[in-house]
């Protein structure tokens, strides 16, 4: 196989793999460390490399569910507060053997914009190597990360922008939903 086989094939395969299909079964921290390793490759203008992350597994995967759930009932008003959505953070968290919380620290040496661009270019890396390992991922972004900085231990100019959640599955691959390229790109050539 090529290295553009190989790579096509990696990146059209990756699909976003929901908690509820995962199975119970340990990833290990070398996997988890293979997975972490090419987020460092990611390009970085200026260098600033502002990807951060925090590895939450075993007993922190209950502790983050619970924090979620206490936000959520912190942040919703009484009459938006549902018992169901409320459950669901346990519910996803446990059934999860790995989240990576997806940090981003600003430097201020570039456009706030371009450090969020590095830190999505490095999780990429992170989705496709995850998929060549086959470990199920997804980027998972509910508005109460906004709030998780202490939970996360993070610095002052550090923001949480996702929850990277992992977990082994059985599903087998399909096509996505996407509309054609033709439809995205214009060309010019004069
Ligand atoms: C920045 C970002 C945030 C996302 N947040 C969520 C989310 O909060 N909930 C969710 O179900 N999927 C989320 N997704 C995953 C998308 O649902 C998924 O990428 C989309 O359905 C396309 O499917 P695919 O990844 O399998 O190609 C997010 C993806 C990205 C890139």
């Amino acid at each position: 196989m090529s290295n553009y086989d190989i790579v096509s094939k990696v990146i059209k395969e990756r699909r976003s793999i929901f908690p509820a299909s995962y199975i119970n079964k340990e990833i290990p921290v070398e996997v988890i460390n293979q997975i972490l390793e090419t987020a460092n490759y990611a390009p970085t203008h200026k260098l600033t490399q502002p990807w951060r992350f925090t590895v939450i597994r075993k007993n922190g995967l209950a502790r983050l569910g619970e924090e979620l759930g206490k936000l959520y009932k912190q942040l919703v008003s009484p009459q938006q507060f549902l018992q169901k959505k409320y459950d669901s953070f346990a519910e996803k968290t446990s059934q999860a053997n790995c989240i990576i919380a997806i940090n981003m620290a600003v430097s201020g040496k570039i456009p706030e914009w371009e450090e969020l661009a590095a830190v999505s270019c490095a999780v990429q890396n992170m989705a496709l190597t995850a998929e060549s390992l086959r470990v199920g991922a997804y980027w998972s972004s509910p508005p109460l990360i906004d709030d998780l900085g202490e939970f996360l231990g993070l610095a002052e100019n550090e923001k949480c922008i996702g929850l990277f959640y992992m977990g082994y599955h059985n599903e087998k691959p399909w096509e996505p939903n996407r509309t054609s390229m033709a439809e995205k790109v214009k060309w010019i050539e004069e």
